[in-house]
């Protein structure tokens, strides 16, 4: 990324996109007008590091609010739109998914056609940018468009037949379809990518790894659905976020590039590993492992059995390659959580009581 890009980041105060967001402030490397509707996974909290940096400018909204995002685009001018806003737990989106068809789907759509406005004022302004464009619109998406494998499949690859399973990837799937057509259709200069399971700093803790480290720490059961055999592929957040950087920077327009970290681990290993990182850094007061409060309760409906990303064509074509492994970043993402209470106080309350209590009161053990 040039110095200074301007960047209308969308979804910067959730999980991912404030770490990307705080990284890029923070390094020089972009001017960040971030778009968030601020749901229940959004949280000001995540973005405390650069409250009133000269290059973040931060604007509570819906990307779905077609005049709000037309003044953002023709206001800021921006080099690029990086889309993050989603709902994004799938638990949730068996639960209700018409959220998730109201933001990743009709949300998205929105943000494309006002997008395609702005692109095309701008080739109108400047008629050379048509065939050499400055202007990026980077979709963020999910491994999870690719469907499940069997323990042989080869991982995913670009190519791979898109096959969701869940109202969540169903949603996904829809809105990088719609990001693709208005390339082949419009010409927009998208870049798609397709991202394996994140983890680290400020993952909000209905998800597994996160919804363990706390539960343990509480003396609560570690919910582990079905047999803890499904597969995922793990990635530390900010490896995520350079990879996004990098296809910003270089990657070629109309593709799609999936990022992963060659970190494949059961969901049991994955727990596993937290209680043993726990039971060195924060030991229970009984001397116990926090492996005792690891619970077996009933499966996701048609949870997915295995993911794993094959992220060779970032590799090759544009030289990228996840820093941490699974062990280091893992132990970097533990010792966050202990140092971050304060943090973890404001985000389990209310509405996030409210969504364990009903979800988990549901799985019997
Ligand atoms: P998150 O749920 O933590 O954050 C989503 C953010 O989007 C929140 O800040 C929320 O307030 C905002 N948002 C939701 N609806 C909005 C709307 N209509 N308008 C504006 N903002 C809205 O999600 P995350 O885990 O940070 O994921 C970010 C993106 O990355 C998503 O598109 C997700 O599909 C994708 N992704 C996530 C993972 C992962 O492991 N978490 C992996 C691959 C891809
Ligand atoms: O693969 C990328 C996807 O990873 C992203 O697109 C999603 O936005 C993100 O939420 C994540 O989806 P998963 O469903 O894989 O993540 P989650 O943390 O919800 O679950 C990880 C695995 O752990 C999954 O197999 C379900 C299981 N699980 C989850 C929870 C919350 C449990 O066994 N117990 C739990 O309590």
């Amino acid at each position: 990324m040039q110095q200074q890009k301007i960047i209308l980041v969308t979804g910067g105060a959730g999980f991912i996109g404030s770490n990307c967001v705080v990284n890029w402030v923070q390094s020089g490397t972009a001017n960040v007008i971030n778009l968030d509707k601020l749901t229940y996974a959004g949280n000001l909290e995540n973005l405390a590091a650069i409250e009133g940096h000269a290059h973040h400018t931060f604007v509570h909204g819906d990307i779905g609010d077609r005049d709000l995002v037309s003044r953002l685009l023709h206001k800021y001018q921006p080099d690029a739109v990086i889309n993050f806003a989603a709902e994004s737990h799938v638990d949730r989106s068996i639960h209700g998914p018409e959220d998730f068809i109201q933001t990743n789907v009709v949300g998205t759509f929105h943000l494309l056609e006002e997008t395609r406005a702005y692109w095309n004022a701008r080739i109108k302004a400047n008629p050379a940018e048509k065939e050499n464009p400055c202007f990026r619109f980077l979709h963020v998406s999910t491994d999870e468009v690719y469907g499940t494998l069997s323990a042989s499949d080869p991982a995913f690859t670009e190519s791979t037949p898109y096959a969701p399973n869940s109202p969540y990837s169903a949603s996904k799937a829809a809105s990088d379809h719609l990001v693709r057509a208005y390339h082949h259709t419009y010409g927009l200069p998208v870049l798609t990518t397709n991202c394996s399971n994140n983890y680290g700093p400020y993952h909000f803790p209905e998800k597994l790894i996160p919804l363990c480290l706390l539960n343990a720490l509480a003396g609560k059961p570690l919910p582990i659905y079905g047999d803890g055999q499904q597969v995922r592929d793990w990635l530390f957040v900010l490896d995520h976020c350079n990879a996004i950087q990098r296809v910003l920077e270089a990657g070629r327009i109309g593709e799609t590039y999936n990022i992963g970290g060659w970190n494949e681990k059961t969901n049991l290993e994955v727990v596993q590993t937290l209680c043993r990182i726990l039971d060195e850094l924060k030991p229970r007061t009984d001397g116990k492992s926090y492996q005792e409060q690891i619970t077996f309760v009933t499966d996701r409906p048609g949870h997915d059995r295995r993911y794993a990303i094959d992220a060779s064509k970032l590799e090759r074509e544009l030289g990228w390659k996840p820093a941490e492994t699974f062990e280091s970043g893992i132990r970097k993402t533990v010792m966050w959580y202990l140092h971050h209470q304060d943090w973890v106080h404001h985000v389990t309350s209310g509405e996030y009581r409210h969504w364990v209590n009903q979800h988990y009161s549901e799985k019997a053990e």
